[in-house]
């Protein structure tokens, strides 16, 4: 073996698979019973309806390097994110745009009066010294749009109110002065054709590549885990950083999310794939229904997977989703990140091992960057 990487989302599998295809052999462990980290998913068992069992995920790129590699391993289809939110019973398309706008305020402003409204609603506050998330909020967009679309969504998220989080959670709150709701701007967009367990199970498909399921790196009753392997195999970690170091600075905050899924007798449950519900009156934040995600597959027409959300903060035991990143996880953070610099024969990254959000096109971007100046030609 050449290399060890732990575990197989997609910084892991694009890792695996460069150092593959230079002819060395990997080994890449992961302790859940899949491949493919977060971006996994599987098809419910009585409707075969794809379901992302981590939460919706939507390929979007504008990095050419990334979208040229990811269709080495799959074809994607034209789905176009579009996301709306239910605010007291009606529903407005997000991010809050001119159409937003003018149904709010039951009005037809032009770009130009949608855009001098707003600018005098949110002079209530002054962006920079604004004391918390709703100051900040309201600096943005002025108070209507901030309550209606963000107060309530925001502190179900972190289930804290918004005026005791503070104002460095949001730097920017988008408003389009057009009738564009597209989510993403990004040049390339897509769901992988066959979905994405076949797109990360191609990328692990070479002769080199062992994936070993079911093994925890702190394991010691598997023999690739941390104590046998030291000095004696290199490693690209993915894991969490903090547990890499039995969280001898402590441990990094995260965020959770509890999923409850529900095949319902009906054909189109919401008529869209993500639904945010953005008041108090209901504790999830938001409904996906999966088929909408592939309107050119042939799925059932009586029967619906849907999929609400909630979100808290992990425990331990948890799956960590979101950093929570306060000014004491950050200075944690640096001080691992001052122990993996001493880590000899270990490369940290991915979301878990850098404790940052990533979405799968930063991964794999990040994953060829340490290939190209880290790995390739040391191995
Ligand atoms: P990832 O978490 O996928 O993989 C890490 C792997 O390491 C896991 O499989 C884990 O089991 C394994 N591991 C950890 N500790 C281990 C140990 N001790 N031993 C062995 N294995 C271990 N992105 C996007 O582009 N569009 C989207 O719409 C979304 N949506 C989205 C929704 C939600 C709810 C989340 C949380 C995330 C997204 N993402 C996303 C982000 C996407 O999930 C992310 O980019 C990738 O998961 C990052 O891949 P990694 O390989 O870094 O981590």
């Amino acid at each position: 073996m050449d290399l060890l990487v732990v575990g197989s989302g997609f910084f892991g599998l694009t890792i695996a698979e460069r150092a593959a295809s230079a002819g060395k052999k990997v080994v890449v462990i992961d302790r859940r019973n899949h491949i493919g980290g977060n971006a996994y998913s599987e098809a419910e068992p009585e409707t075969g309806i794809e379901v992302h069992r981590y939460g919706a995920h939507l390929f979007h790129t504008s990095n050419e390097t990334v979208w040229e590699y990811a269709n080495r391993f799959t074809e994607f289809t034209s789905y176009v994110h579009k996301v709306y939110s239910n605010f007291k019973g009606e529903v407005y398309p997000l991010p809050i745009n001119l159409g937003t706008i003018n149904q709010f305020f039951r009005s037809a402003y032009s770009p130009d009066e949608a855009r001098a409204l707003i600018a005098e609603q949110a002079g209530e506050f002054d962006t920079k010294s604004a004391q918390n998330l709703e100051e900040k909020g309201i600096s943005l967009i002025g108070r209507p749009l901030y309550e209606a679309f963000i107060r309530d969504y925001t502190s179900k998220q972190w289930q804290t109110p918004t005026t005791e989080l503070p104002a460095e959670i949001i730097s920017r709150l988008p408003v389009r002065y057009t009738y564009d709701n597209r989510y993403f701007n990004d040049t390339h967009e897509g769901l992988p054709v066959n979905g994405y367990t076949a797109w990360l199970e191609k990328m692990a498909d070479h002769p080199n590549i062992e994936v070993r399921l079911n093994t925890d790196f702190f394991d010691e009753s598997q023999p690739l885990n941390k104590a046998a392997v030291a000095g004696k195999v290199p490693v690209v970690y993915t894991g969490p950083v903090d547990r890499y170091f039995d969280y001898a600075e402590g441990e990094l905050g995260w965020r959770t999310l509890d999923f409850e899924q529900q095949v319902l007798p009906v054909g189109d449950f919401q008529g869209t794939s993500v639904m945010n519900y953005a008041g108090e009156d209901v504790p999830y934040t938001r409904i996906h229904e999966f088929r909408h995600f592939h309107p050119e597959r042939d799925y059932p027409t009586d029967k619906t997977v849907i999929m609400h959300e909630y979100s808290r903060f992990a425990k331990r035991e948890d799956e960590p989703y979101y950093p929570v990143n306060t000014p004491e996880d950050r200075e944690r953070l640096l001080k691992y990140r001052a122990l993996t610099e001493q880590e000899s024969g270990v490369l940290f990254g991915g979301r878990l091992g850098t404790y940052q959000y990533l979405d799968m096109h930063m991964a794999i971007g990040s994953a060829l960057s340490m290939w190209n100046n880290k790995l390739e030609g040391t191995l």
